[in-house]
């Protein structure tokens, strides 16, 4: 706790918003390689969601690096910073019972274990894109994998920067599943949750 600095509370407790709202807030947690889907798959997840009267909001890693985290580079302690951020904006949303769909490359192990002590027990899952480098190199949507190997661009993750794989995520799809199976693994784990 901060020096000098009281807690306030509230009379409208997170349990009263989730009543209101008909299901649970919770952080659903895309990491993996950039290139590997996980924007695609947080997008799809999102709709079918917002259909079925869920409340839900996407943070995406490109776009909070243009407005929040404009400031930070790729360096490990930028990218520390990066998921830190994302991990208490993310609570703030969870106890205002919004379904966060965060989709972040979060290469490092120690901060993705960061963002699982900061959500509450039970509202958090964290999905791994296993999405290989070879495929998302093949794949090259954005252009960036050939900037990386020309070193036009340095610290780039799975090329100079480390991708840590997750051991034990709550789920992970493999590049061999289609969009739509991919997505009901998720949304079929996740649906049992809210
Ligand atoms: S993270 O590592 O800090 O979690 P984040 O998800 O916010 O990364 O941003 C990753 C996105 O930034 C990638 O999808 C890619 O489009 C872009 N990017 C630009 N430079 C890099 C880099 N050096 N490493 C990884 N991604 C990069």
């Amino acid at each position: 706790m901060e020096k000098n600095i009281v807690p306030q509370s509230y009379g409208v407790s997170q349990e009263s918003r989730e009543k209101l709202n008909g299901h649970k807030g919770m952080l659903v947690f895309f990491t993996g390689l950039s290139g590997s889907g996980k924007s695609t798959l947080a997008n799809i997840l999102e709709e079918r969601l917002h259909r079925n009267g869920v409340h839900t909001f996407v943070l995406d890693g490109d776009n909070m690096r243009y407005g929040i985290n404009k400031d930070l580079s790729f360096d490990p302690e930028a990218r520390k910073e990066n998921i830190r951020r994302i991990a208490e904006i993310s609570k703030l949303f969870v106890n205002a019972g919004i379904v966060v769909i965060a989709a972040f490359v979060a290469p490092y192990d120690a901060d993705r274990r960061n963002i699982r002590n900061t959500i509450p027990q039970g509202r958090y899952t964290e999905v791994f894109v296993n999405t290989s480098l070879e495929e998302c190199e093949k794949r090259d949507v954005k252009g960036l994998y050939a900037k990386a190997r020309s070193g036009e661009i340095k610290n780039f993750t799975g090329i100079s920067a480390p991708y840590e794989a997750p051991t034990n995520p709550d789920i992970e799809v493999s590049e061999f599943l289609t969009k739509e199976e991919a997505v009901q693994v998720i949304y079929d784990h996740i649906s049992v949750k809210l």
